[in-house]
């Protein structure tokens, strides 16, 4: 469906419901106009493009680190997406949004929670109602709209070197419109912070939960880098994060389904055929725990990330950037970001779950854990309670 298939189906109707956000950007577009956007964009993802972000992630999670102290619990969840939200704004827009950012992050959890509504029959419908959801979403959309336009006003231009330097130039040439410029900034905001902020997040659970993992990181931190920042080299000279952050992708996948609706009739390896107009649901969640691709599934192995281990494996068993043309463009964006966060945080501090009982996973438009995740900030090397 997402490779051999992938002309017979177009997006489904839950991330086709996310237009009323996200207008045509690169998530939701079809066809010619996603062609042309992704050929825009592609560079500003390039490999030598991403080490270009390097320094700045480590700062912005450094700062991120030096505010927090131990003693009152916060919300883990919320932290991350102020951190993620500040990388992505920088890295691509060239924009400091941290004092924006709790505001930004209200108003997206607010237009996420709505999408649910939006993906029933008549959903756009019912956000045009009066009723109380309806109007926060409106409200929420239009917080979102104004963060998105100061993003674009207070940028230097199309001579600017950065992504939305790219797609200024791109409005001063006729290719785009101001509202293309709108739905891809939008795009790019929305779905460049809050999935790798929910990775992080997950990846800080797994560590509260799994001591003997938690081990392991930390004397990989307190070996290679000792104290000081990480860099672009380090990045792979850090096995155990890697690792932490892609248990965290295989166990909690943000984005735990994915859609497509089917244009054509379309025959699966098994014989079955999707018949014209069926809407077909992948699970990363199920992949990832399929022990004929994942042995002992359930454990958390930050080894199964190594890359003899990635190898080895079937190309396709990982699918939590998607896979085929309409495959994440963030990608090593978001594990380079991820790493250095993760490696960032945890050299300073450790998060004690400050709520009693399971954490549990939330399947929205991406997999947060129910009602946040609460936790107590502790400096490392504080003796445990
Ligand atoms: C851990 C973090 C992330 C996860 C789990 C994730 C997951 C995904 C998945 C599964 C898709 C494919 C959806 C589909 O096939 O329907 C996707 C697409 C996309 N992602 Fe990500 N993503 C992450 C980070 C990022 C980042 C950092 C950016 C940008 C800075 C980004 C931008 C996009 C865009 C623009 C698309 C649409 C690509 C296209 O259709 O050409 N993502 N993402």
């Amino acid at each position: 469906m997402l490779l051999t298939h992938a002309s017979k189906v177009e997006k489904g109707p839950a991330l086709r419901s996310t237009r009323v956000l996200l207008g045509d950007g690169l998530l939701t577009s079809e066809g010619a106009v996603h062609l042309e956007h992704r050929r825009r964009l592609q560079p500003a993802f390039h490999r030598s493009e991403l080490l270009r972000y390097v320094p700045g992630m480590v700062r912005q999670a450094q700062a991120c680190a030096g505010s927090l102290a131990p003693g009152e619990p916060f919300d883990l969840g919320r932290t991350m997406m102020q951190l993620t939200l500040g990388i992505v704004s920088e890295a691509l827009f060239g924009a400091d949004l941290t004092a924006d950012a709790s505001r930004i992050g209200d108003a997206l959890t607010e237009a996420l929670g709505a999408f649910r509504s939006l993906s029933l029959p008549f959903g756009g419908l019912l956000l045009a109602l009066p009723l109380p959801r309806a109007r926060r979403f409106r409200a929420a959309r239009a917080e979102l709209e104004a963060a998105v336009a100061s993003l674009v006003a207070r940028h230097g231009g199309a001579t600017r070197d950065d992504l939305l330097g790219t797609l200024l130039e791109a409005r001063e040439a006729g290719v785009y419109d101001d509202r293309a410029v709108r739905d891809e900034v939008m795009t790019l905001v929305i779905a460049g912070h809050e999935t790798t902020a929910v990775a992080l997040t997950w990846a800080f659970q797994l560590l509260a939960t799994h001591p003997d993992v938690e081990q392991a990181l930390h004397a990989e931190l307190d070996r290679v880098l000792a104290g000081r920042s990480p860099t672009a080299e380090d990045l792979e000279a850090l096995p155990v994060t890697r690792g932490v952050i892609g248990e965290s992708l295989r166990l909690f996948p943000p984005a735990w389904i994915i859609g497509r609706r089917v244009l054509e009739p379309l025959p699966l390896s098994d014989g079955t055929v999707l018949s014209t107009g069926i809407v077909a649901v992948l699970c990363p969640w199920v992949l990832h725990r399929d022990a004929r691709f994942w042995p002992d599934p359930e454990r958390v192995d930050p080894g199964r990330w190594t890359p003899e281990a990635r190898t080895a494996r079937h190309r396709h068993a990982f699918i939590g950037f998607g896979a085929g043309t309409r495959a994440c463009i963030g990608e090593g964006f978001a594990w380079n970001e991820a790493m250095l966060a993760l490696a960032t945080l945890a050299s300073r501090w450790r998060f004690v779950p400050a709520r009693p009982g399971p954490v549990v996973p939330e399947p929205s438009v991406t997999l947060r854990p129910r009602g946040g995740l609460l936790v107590r900030a502790e400096r490392r090397g504080t003796p445990r309670r």
